[in-house]
């Protein structure tokens, strides 16, 4: 496996080559890093799902460069889709569609939809606009973390996650932290409402003010999607994550910068508001780990905005505690 970390033309040029040879590619986006692999071959695609460790019949993400480009993996789209497409996207939102002849069971898992996001990341802009002028129709990218864990948001910790799995030709592009630090808005369109079924940085809010109409949001306990970020353990460091209690002498914690650190705690990370707080959070609970800590102590922020998609992934990772 090989970094590359200066994002000229010529390099994303060979990495999106590299890619349409059935290699794999880890590529900042926005939200998180994502490890990347040509859609429509089902050997790349298989070797994704072994290198994250993720059970097979888990759907992948397709990424593509623009609106423009959807109908080649979505049909029957909603105006409501529509819509949201042209406000939000390049962005953090994946929409789920109806599904064409080229979304193959082996990227929706089976399912009669697709998940397709438009990334505003430069680099994985390029990347992709590259890929698809050399003939790639879409780049499948799960986050780039082994199955159950932690979104890596720098390339450190994708090579800490993934480096001993990839292989000599595959790539991580290094293209410095996130900007989001969570992942993408998940919206399901294939019904006449919309339905968020995992929160990111396009939030209800936001959603409710451009379409005018109530929209749903998932029963996470119920759902029977085979969706793994809408499991209710998922987004674990190894240390136990708890949001309620005291942190005992050694332990650590996460809080807002108004917030300070209990006695003998190790602050792990300050945000100064919820913007921050899901930029450093991923950062944050993998640091838990670099200094073996057993336990972290998370107060989680309050608000409508990012903070329901911190919520969402702080209860998710205080579920994992097994
Ligand atoms: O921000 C993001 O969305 C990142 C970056 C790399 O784009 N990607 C990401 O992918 O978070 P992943 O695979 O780690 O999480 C996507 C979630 C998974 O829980 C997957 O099961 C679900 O989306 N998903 C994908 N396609 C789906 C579909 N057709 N129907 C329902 N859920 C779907
Ligand atoms: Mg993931």
């Amino acid at each position: 496996m090989s970094i590359i970390s200066d994002c000229d033309t010529d390099t994303l040029k060979d990495a999106a080559s590299s890619l349409l040879n059935g290699n794999l590619v880890a590529f900042p986006t926005e939200t998180v890093y994502g490890l990347g692999a040509d859609a429509t071959n089902k050997d790349a695609v298989a070797r994704l799902y072994s290198v994250k460790g993720r059970p097979v019949g888990h759907p992948l993400i397709v990424h593509i460069s623009s609106l423009e480009r959807l109908d080649k993996w979505a049909s029957d789209i909603p105006e409501y889709a529509i819509k949201l497409a042209m406000n939000f996207w390049p962005g953090p939102m994946t929409l789920i569609l109806p599904r064409t002849g080229l979304a193959k069971d082996f990227v929706t898992g089976g399912q009669d939809n697709i998940g397709i996001r438009v990334p505003s990341h430069k680099v994985a802009q390029a990347l992709i606009k590259e890929f698809e002028d050399q003939g790639g129709f879409g780049v499948a990218a799960p986050s780039a973390n082994r199955f159950g864990k932690v979104s890596p948001t720098t390339a450190n910790a994708v090579v800490t996650e993934l480096g001993k799995f990839l292989n000599s030709n595959d790539h991580i592009i290094d293209g410095g932290p996130c900007e989001i630090g969570i992942e993408s808005t998940i919206i399901d369109c294939t019904r006449d409402v919309p339905k968020i079924l995992r929160p990111g940085g396009i939030t209800f809010k936001m959603i409710d003010k451009l379409l005018l109409m109530k929209i749903k949001t998932t029963d996470v306990i119920t759902n029977n999607i085979k969706t793994s970020g809408l499991m209710n353990a998922h987004y674990a460091p190894n240390a136990k994550v708890y949001q309620t209690g005291t942190p005992k002498i050694g332990d650590g914690f996460i809080a807002l910068s108004s917030v300070s650190t209990p006695d003998g705690a190790i602050r792990l990370a300050s945000p100064k508001n919820n913007y921050e707080f899901a930029q450093v959070f991923y950062s944050a609970l993998r640091l838990a780990d670099y200094k073996f800590l057993k336990n972290v102590y998370v107060v989680p922020p309050i608000g409508e905005d990012i903070a329901v998609a911190i919520n969402d992934r702080i209860f998710k990772a205080t579920n994992a505690n097994y």
